[in-house]
């Protein structure tokens, strides 16, 4: 069994993941470290070099390569990997996708001082993106509110998975 975080970026997913795989001795997998790996560049090197439209590809080539492999995995996904091709419904085909909705205001809070992410340089455009998103997150098969403390988040993901 697999469970898959998704969400907007600065949700939490990687921290939760973390916590989780820990806790049950499953595997951690990031996609953006493992992309990041193969690739020996930067997330964000990657978007300037060579483009969205490549990461986007690279995304894809994970889930067909690797994530369709896994067994007793966390995995935290990259904010857009969900949102692309048809990679909703193959994530969901691998395990328990679980979305970290988050308000945009608590995003705004966590994320502003970073510049690692090359969608996030400009808060008007991430907002929208924030929305746009939001139809394809619901596909989820469940959906936690991050306004607790992680531990909580946790939990309630242990009550549907485990
Ligand atoms: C992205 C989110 C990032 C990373 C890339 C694009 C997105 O991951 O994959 O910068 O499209 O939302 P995090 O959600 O881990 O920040």
């Amino acid at each position: 069994m697999n469970v898959i975080l998704v969400g907007f970026m600065g949700s939490g997913k990687t921290t939760i993941a973390r916590i989780i795989s820990k806790k049950h001795n499953m595997r951690f997998l990031d996609t953006d470290k493992l992309i990041e790996r193969k690739e020996h560049l930067t997330i964000k090197e990657i978007f300037n070099k060579k483009g969205e439209k490549y990461f986007r590809e690279l995304e894809r080539q994970l889930i067909k390569n690797e994530i369709s492999f896994c067994n007793n995995c966390v995995i935290s996904t990259g904010g857009g990997m969900p949102c692309f091709f048809d990679n909703m419904k193959n994530l969901k085909s691998k395990g328990w996708v679980i979305f970290l909705n988050i308000p945009f205001g608590e995003i705004v809070k966590r994320v502003k001082k970073s510049d690692k992410r090359p969608l996030f340089k400009n808060i008007e455009k991430a907002r929208e993106l924030y929305e746009e998103r939001a139809n394809c997150y619901k596909q989820a098969h469940f959906t936690i509110n991050v306004e607790n403390h992680k531990e909580k988040i946790v939990e309630e993901i242990e009550q549907l998975v485990f």
